[in-house]
């Protein structure tokens, strides 16, 4: 209902960006990154309201945590997080993890 850290982050340290095979919606994620520690995270989506409600989920679980960890947030975290998603929804709650995903890669192969 009232997601957070929704938008864009200029400059940031990673993005990532995937899409979602099922239904063709699109999540993006950025994150600022400090001494491997995530600082700021967000995220933009044309997805479902299942995919708004777990990305801002997502958002705030990986806020703070060192890369290593954040990276370890599975789909399974964000579903449980939010009492389990009816099955036909689990799809979308995918978008926001593989995004996190991506983006911590971006930012490691950036970072070498
Ligand atoms: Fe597309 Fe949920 S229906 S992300």
């Amino acid at each position: 209902m009232n997601p957070k850290n929704v938008g864009v982050i200029e400059n940031p340290d990673g993005y990532g960006k995937v899409g979602n095979p099922v239904c063709g919606d699109l999540m993006e994620i950025y994150i600022k990154v400090k001494d491997d520690i995530i600082t700021d995270i967000k995220f933009k989506t044309f997805g479902c309201g299942s995919a708004i409600a777990t990305s801002s989920m997502v958002t705030e679980l990986a806020k703070g945590q060192h890369v290593d960890d954040a990276i370890k947030i599975t789909r399974n975290d964000v579903a449980d997080e939010l009492d389990g998603l009816p099955p036909q929804k689990m799809h979308c709650s995918n978008l926001a993890a593989d995004a996190l995903h991506e983006a911590i890669k971006d930012y490691k192969k950036k970072k070498k």
